[in-house]
């Protein structure tokens, strides 16, 4: 087919913009072909382009060797087209269009390029596995709901950019080909072709570059920045992911929570929310008590009530020495849960089961009789003070479950979610943000048979808890705080430590030695020595925020050329395999 050039057409108006205000007018649109619909004499055209669909109509009569062209148009060909702006008739105003009053009469057309028949209409994509789709990106991402959601990713960009700038931030990049700095995952190694068997680190955050931003007197920093960490991923995990990174000199945590409140606000009016400030704040073990979980879904009540002080004495041995020997037994009550089936109970034992607890017990209260998965010896008033310590009525269902306090906390945690999901108790167009601080400095890991940072080595112990440093490391608190919405953590961040000395008493806490502790952050151990001011920020997950504003269940919606989960980039398919020349250069060689 011969094509049309573009010469030096211009276009005068979007695809999305005409309206009766345009009646009358001369106009040349350019764009994708969405649908064309051909009824012989009259060929109705949808141009696509990336502010909205307008409908082109080629008459025989009127528009006539642009007719016959128009014959050849076919799904996703660019197309310009010249006409003039006419308004529909009443009954084929389309009023999910914001162009649907108006049509275009073509005069004349310009294909400008063909298309081959795409894999998925880009309309209908949505139906399109999401493999298909990630290897197609670039047709999915001309779906009007991606280009809306990468334009709503760029306004919230801006908007971060010039609140930080009014705020005496200024953007500093950081270097990608670095050291690892230690953020709990594996690090991406990238070889030395000229320093053989030398490796860079692509950086899990640039914390330490930050840091030593402070000391060099940078007073207020951010960076809207790419990190990289090879772990497990999940819906809301990506290898290579974006954060909205800051710190800031002579800053106790309230001053980065006033400054990060507002951001989190005005970004929000994007989507027109309000969010109410200041948010709740919430302690680490108020969370975990409460809720079972450190980024627990405020935006539903049900809370774990303590009954281990009704089993301390029951008649039931196996929770009552449970307790006796430091453990606890902990339930949510399910509102209307006693319609459950025994199938479905299962399911739910399976969810604790997961996360180690050996078992579920339901007590239920239906039909003005108390049936209960405990054994017989637990009286019925025991069951009833039970329901009523929950809050639980008739119809309702009590889950409990009786074990070390971090096992039932994380499991109660995880059904609290799991029901809440099953039962859409969670208004899906409300936000609840929160705070959650104080959490503890270090947490045992069976794994490694070690201390390792529940956020990362260069938070800041509180001052009260600094003799323990060694002598009870699990007892020490953290000035390290996180920001969650929904469910979903979406920023974390700390005070640092501003000494050498405390440095490197926590990292020998940690297990690492100074020998060690030299080689993997030596520069930094001495910089810090050279005058470090007091300071701290904080990094929020920019893809997850997107993801929630945008309504979306994965971050893989909101980024533009995202990876699966098996960390392959479907389109471009990578990783791929390199040329044995380069290898050569690397001096990399593979174990058979
Ligand atoms: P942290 O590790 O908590 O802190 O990361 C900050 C935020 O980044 C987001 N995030 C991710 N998003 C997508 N995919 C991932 N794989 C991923 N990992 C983390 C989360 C998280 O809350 N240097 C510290 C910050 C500081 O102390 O200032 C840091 O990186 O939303």
């Amino acid at each position: 087919m011969e094509l049309d050039s573009l010469g030096n057409l211009q276009r005068t108006d979007s695809c999305g913009a005409l309206t009766l205000k345009d009646v009358g007018r001369s106009v040349t649109l350019m764009g994708w072909v969405d649908v064309r619909r051909d009824l012989g004499n009259l060929i109705f055209v949808d141009l696509r382009d990336r502010e909205g669909i307008t409908q082109v109509v080629f008459k025989q009569d009127v528009s006539g060797e642009a007719h016959a062209r128009a014959k050849e148009l076919r799904s996703e060909y660019v197309a310009a087209v010249e006409g003039q702006v006419v308004a529909r008739a009443l009954e084929t105003v389309n009023p999910a269009l914001s162009t649907g009053e108006v049509e275009v009469q073509a005069r004349r057309l310009w294909i400008l390029n063909d298309a081959q028949t795409p894999p998925f209409q880009v309309s209908d994509a949505a139906k399109a596995s999401e493999d298909i789709r990630l290897k197609y990106r670039f047709l999915d991402l001309r779906r009007p709901k991606m280009q809306r959601t990468f334009r709503l990713r760029h306004q919230a960009m801006l908007e971060i950019r010039t609140y930080l700038d009014s705020k005496g931030f200024l953007e500093i990049e950081t270097p990608i080909l670095t050291k690892s700095t230690p953020e709990g995952a594996r690090d991406y190694l990238v070889p030395s072709r000229v320093q053989p068997e030398r490796f860079y680190a692509l950086p899990q955050s640039p914390q330490l570059f930050k840091q030593i931003l402070m000391m060099s007197g940078f007073d207020k920093y951010f960076q809207i920045v790419r990190c990289f960490r090879d772990e497990d991923l999940r819906a809301d995990r990506q290898p290579e992911f974006t954060q909205v990174d800051l710190e800031m000199s002579f800053v106790q945590p309230d001053q980065i929570f006033t400054l990060i409140e507002p951001l989190l606000q005005r970004v929000f009016r994007l989507v027109g929310t309000e969010v109410p400030l200041p948010f709740p704040r919430l302690t680490y073990d108020e969370a975990l008590r409460r809720f079972g979980s450190d980024k627990p879904d405020l935006r539903f009540s049900v809370e774990l009530q303590d009954l281990s002080p009704l089993f301390k004495d029951s008649e039931f041995r196996v929770f009552r020495s449970i307790v006796e020997e430091g453990g606890v037994a902990k339930a949510i009550a399910a509102p209307g849960g006693a319609k459950y089936s025994r199938r479905e109970l299962e399911i739910f034992a399976d969810v604790v089961k997961q996360l180690g607890a050996t078992g579920l017990a339901w007590i239920k209260a239906a039909d003005g009789e108390i049936s209960s998965s405990l054994p017989k010896v637990v009286l019925e008033t025991r069951l009833r003070q039970m329901l009523s310590a929950c809050g639980a009525a008739q119809g309702d269902l009590l889950l409990v479950v009786a074990g070390a306090p971090k096992v039932v906390a994380e499991s109660l945690g995880a059904l609290r979610v799991h029901l809440s999901k099953q039962e859409q108790w969670a208004d899906p167009r409300a936000f609840q943000f929160l705070w959650v601080t104080d959490f503890p400095l270090f947490e045992w890991s069976e794994e490694e048979n070690r201390y390792v940072s529940c956020n990362h080595p260069f938070t800041a112990p509180v001052e009260q808890d600094l003799d323990r440093l060694e002598s009870d490391p699990a007892r020490v608190k953290s000035k390290a705080y996180d920001v969650v919405l929904n469910g979903t953590e979406i920023g974390g961040g700390s005070i640092r430590i501003h000494r050498s000395d405390l440095q490197q008493r926590v990292f020998r806490a940690l297990g690492i030695s100074d020998e060690e502790a030299e080689r993997r952050f030596g520069f930094f151990l001495e910089a810090l020595k050279y005058g470090t001011p007091p300071h701290g920020g904080i990094a929020l997950g920019l893809d997850r925020i997107i993801m929630l504003m945008a309504g979306e269940s994965s971050i893989r919606d909101v980024i533009a050329f995202p990876k699966t989960a098996r960390g392959t980039d479907l389109m471009t398919e990578s990783p791929a395999e390199v040329s044995p020349e380069q290898l050569r250069e690397l001096k990399i060689r593979f174990e058979k």
